[in-house]
């Protein structure tokens, strides 16, 4: 089992994109028993809500559903439930090693230096308008398409 949380800010926008497109591509290549994939935000302001509209019609226009996420707070626990923290951006990853347990299990990284060897950000879209939404979701595309490809070749 490959276990895979995605953290961003409000866990609105970008980590539910990310999330839903990488179990959209591992339920392509018939591997969902093989991976538990959720994702999570430092802030908590938007717990218990849907993703944000806008990433959900970006994701329905492709044929890809995330309306059934939920928003949820990273928690303590995340540490060792996870094999993979990925911060969909620099900052997202400092607050994660920033609350990180000391005795964390899991591998903590930048989500497109682990997907696509780029030490870039997922820009935040919250502010922005339509096309801010596709480009994160172009990104998120081929960011999980090609972290599934690493995933699959890891050893073990
Ligand atoms: P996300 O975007 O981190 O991609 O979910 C944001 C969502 C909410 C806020 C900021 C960014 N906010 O300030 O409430």
């Amino acid at each position: 089992m490959i276990s895979v949380l995605f953290v961003c800010l409000g866990n609105i926008c970008r980590s539910p994109l990310a999330e839903g497109l990488l179990r959209h591509h591992v339920e392509q290549a018939g591997l969902s028993d093989h991976f538990v994939i959720d994702s999570a935000g430092t802030g908590g302001w938007h717990a218990g809500e849907g993703p944000d509209r806008r990433s959900i019609a970006v994701a329905a226009r492709y044929g890809v559903d995330i309306s059934s996420q939920c928003a949820r707070q990273l928690h303590r626990d995340d540490f060792y439930r996870f094999d993979l923290i990925l911060g969909l951006d620099r900052d997202n990853v400092r607050n994660i090693r920033k609350i990180a347990p000391d005795d964390t299990t899991a591998t903590i990284g930048l989500y497109l230096e682990e997907a696509l060897g780029l030490m870039k950000d997922v820009p935040d879209p919250y502010y922005g308008d339509t096309r801010d939404f596709e480009a994160v979701y172009r990104l998120c595309d081929e960011a999980s398409a090609a972290l599934l490809c690493t995933l699959t070749k890891r050893p073990g």
